[in-house]
């Protein structure tokens, strides 16, 4: 009888009976995902506790001024209602105080006010009152009863009104954010061959699965813990600490899954107002926004207004590149900073990169998944595409002539650098050979059929973190680490690493994460979560086996006795001497006769030079790590890289656009899971397909409060927008990140994709689309 197997299964089962293959790089399926589907794992809002109230967050309807009356006393008699809390009564909170921040590592608060703390209005949408009932329906219907009274004052709520009175921020987290300004007018003015054109991008929103959702319990009046939906749970406990007034190792915080979050999910001010209303009430409150919410309370991608300026010599080498972004703001210091890539992709002498940033009476922009590099490399490699096509040169060939294989700016190596190797068996995947140069060259019916590509990258940084194991007396095995899961497959990734430094079954290793009373880790952000915790285990794992043969090689009873560490294999739960598998014994043997029932090791990963993220304070100290963990990490630049390929149908009489499918090629270094890392690079590429052609927020132009509100006007891609997407990793392991080799995967896929399909339709029809999304009126507006 024939067995139909995955074409996975096909090639890796004889590997894995041979023991050629290691756990690590396996496509196993999510070791969580049985209790996803089963509905068995618990996320933020379900941690349903004794006595809970609820809470219902009222927020501003005007976009700036003062709330001069509220009547909550009236209101305060409504069935159920347990207390309302408003600028008027609540919990004062510590000031902002950038440097004393900085120093308790609580610099990033999703913005700049805590929340309740007066009376002012910076923008639609700002919560100004919580009201807490017994149940959820009394706690809403009394905050619609809530009446509040405003001086409304006239709020800066256009973009483009504002504009002209930008500022240019001088840093942008830690760098210098003006690059070379003014440099490049002079060379361009040199050149014969150069364009320069002006790309938008609109206001988006992440809109995870799981909206955000916060359950406070105050233990004591000096110690709280929080469920709370976030992408980092030592972030969110260090960040509440610190605005509470209340000493970090007090605040626990909670997430054992997390439905998504692509940004959004850093420390919002829902937490700390759920946490206020918790004292205030005297008993545990749940507060979980609504879809509606999260368009003014967790963040957003700002729009952004890009000039990118390109000039080479007659050969087709660049000479000059120049990117400015207009963006806007409100109360952070974050902006889009679209001109990273600018500074990292291409050979190129000159490069002149700058921002100005409005600010705005609108609710607070952030990190949007791959922050800067989504906007920017749709400009930017829509520029690039026009560069080619004003050359007469492929666009592939064009990129293969201007590649660098150093950082531009700072000179150093890239740790590990393949993008050429991308665009080639990118081209040869999609086959891009039968592209034709001019546009409107190939038809299927009626669609006008297009070739476009663009180049990914991202950068692939690693912070500190903190991994513990522990062995029983069974053989099984615990790691923990307060790091997350926001549907990546971390959880998985563990496991494979562990099983493979210990010798044992995936299925011998229990992983516990989400837990801010774990050993440190970094903020599942900025996809360093592989390449920061990974290192850390795989040291801890070694130290444990180490112990457990040290114990064996003095031990009389052992086979093992006499011999050197060097001499002995680990492998099924057992050392043995290498040569002679006879002489073996058992880790539970090995615990046994030691009488131990528990052995544990931990490590920490040290973080690369230059990343943004450390957490600070670690469980067990560097000293401990062992020599694998390298840190000649200063001399090499870290970041990713990746071509994307689309094909594209466009339907003139409509100004539809089908993308029809996509080749995505990955240089990520080594990748740890076949399965979970193909699914991060097609949900980036969804991501970008969606920016491409259908997500936008729109604002009314009056106040500035977001029209689209919910997932029905803001479009995201659907099952039949997206089509088959060929996933290829190149796969070298990267030597110089760390010894496992794996850089992140988690936002790179996003990058290129709408220069791509923007490139596309260029090819296809013959027309530039520069403003996202490339939705059917555009089409007719060019
Ligand atoms: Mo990502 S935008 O760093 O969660």
């Amino acid at each position: 009888m024939a067995v139909i197997m995955e074409p996975w299964r096909q090639i890796l089962l004889p590997l894995i009976k041979t023991k050629i293959m290691s756990e690590t790089g396996k496509p196993i399926s999510r070791i969580d995902g049985r209790m996803k589907v089963s509905g068995k794992a618990t996320y933020s809002a379900e941690f349903n506790q004794p006595n809970m109230a609820y809470a219902f967050p009222v927020r501003a309807t005007i976009s700036k001024g003062k709330v001069t009356s509220i009547n909550d006393a009236i209101i305060q008699k409504e069935p159920g209602v347990i207390t309302i809390i408003s600028h008027k009564n609540a919990f004062r909170l510590k000031p902002l105080d950038m440097q004393a921040q900085a120093k308790a590592g609580a610099a990033f608060l999703g913005e700049n006010l805590p929340p309740l703390q007066d009376n002012v209005v910076h923008y639609p949408g700002q919560f100004i009152a919580l009201v807490v009932a017994e149940t959820y329906e009394q706690a809403r219907e009394a905050a619609y009863k809530l009446k509040i009274v405003y001086a409304e004052e006239k709020g800066a709520v256009d973009f483009k009104t504002e504009l002209p009175k930008s500022k240019k921020p001088k840093m942008f987290m830690g760098e210098e954010a003006q690059v070379n300004e003014g440099k490049a007018a002079a060379i361009l003015s040199t050149l014969s061959k150069k364009i320069e054109h002006t790309y938008s991008t609109p206001a988006e929103h992440h809109h995870p699965m799981e909206p955000h959702a916060t359950v406070a319990v105050w233990e004591s009046a000096q110690k709280l813990t929080l469920y709370d939906a976030t992408q980092g749970v030592g972030l969110t406990a260090t960040i509440a600490a610190y605005f509470l007034g209340l000493k970090t190792e007090d605040v626990r915080v909670i997430a054992p899954y997390v439905g998504g979050g692509f940004g959004s999910k850093g420390l919002w001010l829902h937490t700390l107002i759920v946490a206020m209303a918790a004292k205030a009430a005297g008993r545990p409150v749940k507060l979980a926004l609504t879809r509606q919410m999260m368009q003014t309370n967790v963040g957003h991608r700002a729009a952004t207004i890009q000039r990118v300026a390109l000039g080479t010599d007659t050969a087709g080498k660049l000479s000059v590149m120049r990117h400015h972004t207009d963006t806007y703001n409100n109360l952070t210091q974050f902006f889009e900073p679209s001109g990273k890539q600018s500074l990292v992709l291409y050979k190129a002498p000159l490069r002149e990169v700058t921002y100005n940033v409005a600010m705005l009476n609108r609710s607070t922009p952030t990190f949007m998944r791959a922050p800067g590099e989504t906007p920017g490399t749709f400009a930017l490699e829509s520029a690039m595409d026009e560069m080619a096509y004003e050359l007469k040169m492929d666009p592939v060939e064009f990129r293969i002539k201007n590649h660098t294989a150093e950082d531009p700016m700072k000179g150093h190596e890239f740790s590990s650098e393949h993008l050429l190797d991308c665009y080639r068996i990118g081209a040869e995947r999609f086959g891009w050979a039968s592209r034709s140069m001019e546009p409107r060259q190939k038809r299927n019916g009626k669609y006008l059929v297009g070739y476009g590509m663009a180049t990914a990258t991202y950068p692939g940084g690693r912070s500190a973190a903190s991994v513990k194991v522990v062995m029983n007396a069974k053989g099984d095995f615990t790691l923990m680490t307060a790091s997350i899961d926001i549907g990546t497959g971390t959880y998985t990734v563990l496991a494979q690493t562990a099983a493979d430094a210990l010798g044992v079954a995936v299925d011998r290793i229990d992983v516990k994460i989400g837990d801010s009373s774990l050993p440190p880790a970094p903020l599942a952000g900025g996809s360093q979560t592989t390449a920061s915790i990974h290192p850390a285990a795989l040291d801890a794992c070694v130290l444990l086996r180490k112990e457990l043969t040290t114990l064996a090689i003095a031990d009389p009873d052992s086979k093992l006795k006499g011999k050197t560490l060097e001499e002995i294999g680990y492998a099924n739960g057992s050392v043995f001497v290498k040569g002679d598998e006879s002489k073996s014994d058992t880790y539970v043997a090995i615990m046994r006769r030691a009488k131990r029932n528990e052995i544990e090791a931990c490590a920490t990963t040290l973080p690369v030079s230059g990343a943004g993220m450390t957490v600070p304070s670690a469980l067990c100290t560097p000293s401990q790590t062992p020599p694998e963990q390298n840190s000649d990490t200063k001399q090499y630049a870290f970041h990713s890289f990746g071509a994307q390929f689309v094909e594209v149908w466009v339907d003139e009489d409509f100004g539809t656009i089908r993308v029809k499918r996509v080749t995505s090629v990955q240089d990520v270094g080594r990748i740890m899971n076949e399965k979970t890392a193909r699914s991060q690079i097609i949900g980036g590429v969804i991501f970008g397909i969606g920016a491409a052609l259908m997500e936008a927020t729109d604002y009314d132009k009056r106040w500035g409060n977001p029209v689209t509100r919910t997932l029905a006007d803001y479009h995201v891609p659907v099952h039949l927008d997206v089509p088959p997407i060929d996933v290829h990793f190149i796969g070298k392991p990267d030597p110089h990140i760390s010894p496992i080799g794996a850089r992140g995967i988690g936002e790179i896929g996003i990058t290129g994709v709408c220069a791509a399909i923007a490139n596309a339709v260029f090819n296809a029809t013959g027309k530039r689309l520069r403003d996202l999304p490339l939705t059917p009126e555009k089409f007719f507006e060019v």
